[in-house]
């Protein structure tokens, strides 16, 4: 069942009721100022960090699911509506959402009047704007009213939902003419502050939300919204809020439009106030005169589209599968974009209090979205390198604010470093750009200690080197990719956090996985030594990937596919010795993909395996069998029930890995099959069992042995997006960012036809063409580019050419 439609041709997900399966939520905001927002309005903003500078409240838990957000109420008679249904929750005679590409609009009608909305945050503002359009389509004049409403958080969102002996006696706000100011904690330690304005003169104001609800009301029951009347209180503590009231008259076919602006402002600390206990609103003035009429809201609007259409631009499909094309042109390059700037920190699942930036899931966003926007990859990549220790360990998250490494969350997971080189390696194909492994990046934001990017990748890779154990595989540490692994940890009381709890290391734990990250980075940094010419590091690493290898081949094989790792006790995970968790995905996709067993057969036989006990109709799930009962030695991946999380759930991050080893052997019906079980698109038609939005990845996918098989859970912010974007474009679609220029080399079912792709590749724009007249899966049999063939899959980069013609025949 379906709960609305792709409009391609608008980039948008047009969803037609409000009653999805859950909150079907969108982002506005590309740098600093960010929102969530639901397909009922619900949600929150932020400046910066969701955790610190929390400018609206939202409640997670609620009893009424998503009934905190940014609504607008109309008051038609004894009627009162939103236009996006929630939280009154009134009937409406039509509703509409259209999530789009960092722009959300709703359109909703009662009794002859429609409300359309649209919000967004505008190029380089920290403002977000809507324009509230109210047109009477009836053959009467209405009389009606409109209320706006914010509820403050007061910044700290982890203080504001826990310390209330003290928040409630700290609030404080200044209206001036149609502008609410929220200054809680200005008088002291902040310096910024929050403003709701909009552009007409109003009938009234509230600040106060008991005052604005009535004591005892829920948000769909405003006391003041019911009596038609604001009653301009200034609010002094509890629970500050802004709401606006238009009182509005309209001819029959008559509209009207008011612009609304909820920015966040900074001021120097020693120019605070215009006055003694009265903010200097200058910077607010300014930034609120920009946007004061509905042209000046359609221009910045107009901007904020050629932005993203320049963005999407650089990489395009044209084929006859018209959902590759709308994922890979629009929704997977969005939500790539958006785990870039959200790290995990802030959707419908994660809070945005409890993590911050991670490094290994920034290091993998990097992969998805370097294409995009490589000046904030380069950025992201020193700021990560920056909170790496100095023997190459690394913190697992780190603060926005701060950019410094978050000790709550520890560190000690062993393939952190690893993914520095990952995300490197990526940048630098993808750009050319070599001056980054000069630049001079500190340890642990020490600046005294710094050293060139280039060493911080070599103390990542000899990290490994340094740490292994008895079968020299790498020592797993704290965990591994797999966050849940915890060999080392032994935790017997609720409550212990698997991610800090007891030793983060151990002398015998192993991890293929990590051996096979190994192969797989230590040979790209390999590369990129070579690059830079020091061929002694580049053998003595290509000599290190080697031992690795044969580690690989003589403990971490099974017979038919990869072992996982080794227990505290030297105990086999992973393998058919053992009772439950016989076999696990990720050592599967991640040794393939670094090429090991190609050679030999051990990897189809390991793709075979993972084909026959763990896939699924909904995707391929991440062990077999599920593990009934807790294990002390193996931590929390045992402590979820069976079929969900990292135990047997489907977790979607690490398909792709499957899709691509798949490549690696050149079966591409499989890989594209792989492809096609978690890709959104695709699966739009089963969104009452999926549930999550049906334009973006979620985390994961309840696997065969869980309840609720098929269901979906942490939608947005994933590996996912990064990985399958990886997946599709470069690896089955085949347009491979190498150190010397694109490879062409796309692995594709038989079936898949023609298909053209435009990649703009270091300032240069590649029109290609590729034909697959015999219906290969896999091999280019020849490349002509401007016309001329050449050898090899990569065509030479050419920094001369503006456009360069390519046409690959498969065969
Ligand atoms: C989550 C984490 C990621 C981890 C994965 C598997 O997606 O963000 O870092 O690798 O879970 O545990
Ligand atoms: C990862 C896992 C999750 C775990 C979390 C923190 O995100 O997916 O299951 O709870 O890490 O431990």
């Amino acid at each position: 069942m379906k709960y609305g439609f792709f409009d391609d041709n608008n980039k948008e997900y047009v969803i037609t009721t409000p009653k999805t399966p859950l909150p079907w939520i969108n982002y506005l905001g590309c740098t600093d100022f960010f929102t969530l927002i639901s397909n009922t309005c619900g949600g929150y903003t932020f400046y910066k960090d969701a955790k610190l500078l929390r400018m609206t409240r939202y409640r997670y838990n609620d009893t009424t699911p998503d009934t905190n957000g940014k609504y607008f109420y109309i008051k038609d008679g004894d009627t009162i509506w939103n236009p996006g249904w929630q939280p009154t929750k009134t009937e409406l005679d039509s509703y509409e959402c259209r999530h789009g590409i960092g722009y959300s609009k709703f359109c909703g009608a009662k009794n002859d009047i429609e409300a359309s909305l649209i919000t967004f945050v505008p190029i380089g503002d920290p403002v977000e704007l809507t324009k509230v359009t109210i047109t009477n389509k009836g053959a009467n004049k209405k009389e009606i009213q409109l209320f706006s409403y914010v509820e403050w958080c007061l910044w700290n969102a982890d203080d504001d939902m826990k310390n209330y002996q003290r928040n409630l006696s700290i609030g404080e706000v200044e209206v001036l003419d149609s502008t609410i100011y929220h200054k809680t904690e200005y008088r002291e330690r902040r310096n910024h502050y929050a403003v709701y304005s909009v552009n007409t003169p109003i009938n009234g104001f509230e600040t106060s939300r008991d005052e604005f609800r009535g004591a005892y009301n829920g948000p769909d029951k405003p006391a003041a919204v019911l009596a038609g009347k604001l009653n301009n209180t200034i609010a002094s503590g509890w629970y500050p809020i802004a709401s606006h009231q238009i009182d509005i008259v309209l001819a029959p076919g008559e509209s009207k439009t008011f612009v609304f602006a909820l920015g966040y402002i900074e001021n120097p600390d020693d120019d605070k106030w215009e006055k003694p206990g009265v903010i200097n609103k200058t910077k607010a003035n300014t930034l609120l005169s920009k946007y004061q009429t509905s042209e000046d809201f359609d221009n910045a609007f107009a901007a904020l589209c050629d932005y993203w259409d320049n963005l999407l631009r650089k990489f395009h499909i044209e084929s006859k599968d018209e959902h590759v094309n709308r994922m890979v042109n629009i929704w997977n390059q969005y939500q790539c974009m958006v785990t870039f700037n959200m790290s995990r920190s802030a959707s419908y699942y994660e809070t945005g209090i409890g993590r911050g930036m991670g490094f290994r899931d920034s290091c993998q966003d990097l992969l998805g979205f370097v294409h995009l926007i490589p000046d904030r990859a380069r950025e992201r990549i020193i700021d990560i390198a920056s909170t790496q220790f100095q023997d190459g360990s690394a913190y697992h998250q780190y603060q926005p604010l701060t950019k410094k490494g978050n000790s709550d969350i520890g560190s000690g997971f062993n393939d952190d470093p690893l993914w520095l080189i990952a995300g490197t390696s990526a940048y630098i194909r993808e750009t050319g750009d070599t001056s980054i492994l000069k630049k001079m990046v500190p340890y642990d934001n020490d600046m005294s200690v710094a050293t060139t990017l280039m060493e911080h990748l070599k103390r990542s890779f000899d990290y490994i080197v340094t740490h292994k154990g008895p079968h020299d595989l790498p020592l797993i540490g704290r965990a591994d990719w797999n966050d849940c692994l915890n060999l080392n940890c032994f935790s017997e009381h609720p409550g212990e956090s698997f991610q800090c709890f007891g030793p983060s290391e151990g002398p015998v734990a192993e991890s293929v996985f990590i051996a096979g990250m190994f192969v797989k980075y230590g040979r790209e940094y390999a590369a990129l030594c070579k690059l830079m010419g020091d061929s002694s590091e580049e053998a003595r690493v290509l000599s290190e990937v080697d031992k690795m290898i044969a580690a690989i081949e003589k403990d971490g094989w099974d017979g038919e596919w990869f072992v996982r790792a080794y227990d505290a006790y030297s105990h086999k995970v992973g393998s058919k010795e053992c009772d439950e968790g016989q076999i696990y995905i990720e050592p599967q996709g991640m040794c393939v993909m670094a090429g090991v067993g190609i050679e030999n057969g051990n990897a189809e036989k390991a793709l075979n395996s993972v084909k026959d006990k763990l896939d699924t109709k909904y995707g391929v799930m991440i062990l077999q069998p599920a593990y009934t009962k807790y294990h002390l030695e193996l931590g929390e991946i045992t402590s979820y029930p069976p079929g969900y999380k990292e135990n047997a759930g489907i977790f979607c991050h690490n398909n792709p890995w499957i899709s691509i080893a798949e490549t690696c052997i050149g079966r591409g019906n499989r890989a594209f099959e792989v492809y096609k079980k978690t890709c959104p698109s695709y699966i739009e038609d089963i969104s009452d069992i999926h549930r999550t939005e049906p334009y973006v990845y979620s985390q994961m996918v309840a696997g065969a042995d869980a309840k609720f098989h098929g269901e979906a859970k942490n939608s947005w912010l994933t590996g996912t997006a990064a990985w399958t974007f990886t997946n599709i474009s470069q690896y089955i679609l085949g347009i491979y960012p190498t150190l010397d220029g694109l490879s062409v080399n796309p692995c594709t079912p038989a079936d898949f036809g023609d298909f053209n792709i435009t990649r703009v590749y270091r300032g240069v724009t590649y029109n290609i063409e590729i034909k697959n007249p015999n219906k290969v899966q896999k091999g280019v049999a020849s490349l002509l580019v401007d016309g001329k063939e050449i050898k090899g899959n990569i065509i030479p980069f050419d920094s001369s050419k503006k456009v360069v013609n390519v046409t690959a025949t498969m065969n």
